[in-house]
């Protein structure tokens, strides 16, 4: 009788926030955006570039680069913790999905050290996924891999500011980062 308990209890891939959990109004305190890989679960490979950043919209978004040239996805994300507190330093879930793409993340943030871990189902593909925080100049980067370059996730309008064509880190002289 107890192997058959054992066996018949299913672990979802996926955890979403539990009853416990406080949604943190704004997301964490510190802006600095993590750098990461999608990995499959059965391979070491990396399959796409993943990012978890702040954008001056005020969301926390999750962008999703594919290696093998798939359409990069982004979505809005939502930080928890017990007391729903961004001061509180403690590790933190970061959660979202998007239900049009379909897509759905779910990770354990260490804010202490900065590490991120945690997994993706993207369409019918389940990931395992990890990343580092970057300094404080990575914020732009991340501002860039969304908003510039050749094929972006949001183009900046035409009548933007151009100041960004000569630099594009003075993005955080006009935007804040959350
Ligand atoms: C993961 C992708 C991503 C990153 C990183 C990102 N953004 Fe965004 N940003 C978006 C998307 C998508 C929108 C459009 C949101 C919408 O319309 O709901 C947006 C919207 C904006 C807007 C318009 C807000 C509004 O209310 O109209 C500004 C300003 C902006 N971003 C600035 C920044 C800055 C500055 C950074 C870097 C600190 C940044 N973003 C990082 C994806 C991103
Ligand atoms: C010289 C000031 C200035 C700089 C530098 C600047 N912006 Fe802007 N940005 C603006 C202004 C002004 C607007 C239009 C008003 C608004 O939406 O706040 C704007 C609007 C935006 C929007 C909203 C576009 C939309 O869909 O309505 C995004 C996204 C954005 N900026 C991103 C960036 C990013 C990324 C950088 C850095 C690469 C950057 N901006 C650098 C001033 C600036």
């Amino acid at each position: 009788m107890l192997m058959l308990l054992g066996c018949c209890t299913t672990i979802p891939f996926i955890e979403g926030p539990s009853e416990n959990l406080k949604i943190i109004p704004g997301g964490i305190g510190d802006v600095r955006p993590y750098f990461g890989d999608l990995r499959l679960v059965t391979s070491d490979d990396s399959e796409a570039v993943f990012l978890l950043a702040s954008c001056g919209c005020g969301d926390w978004r999750v962008l999703i680069q594919p290696h093998d040239g798939s359409p990069q996805e982004q979505f809005a994300i939502h930080f928890y913790n017990e007391s729903g507190d961004y001061a509180d330093p403690g590790d933190v879930l970061a959660y979202g999905k998007d239900e049009t793409l379909p897509a759905e993340f779910s990770a354990i943030l260490q804010q202490d050290p900065g590490l991120l871990d945690g997994r993706v189902i993207n369409g019918d593909t389940k990931f395992l996924v990890s990343a580092v925080r970057g300094d404080a100049h990575a914020t732009v980067t991340a501002c860039g891999m969304c908003h510039l370059g050749d094929n972006p996730i949001h183009p900046l309008p035409a009548e933007h500011p151009t100041k960004y064509l000569t630099d594009p880190t003075v993005c955080l002289e006009c935007h804040t980062a959350g």
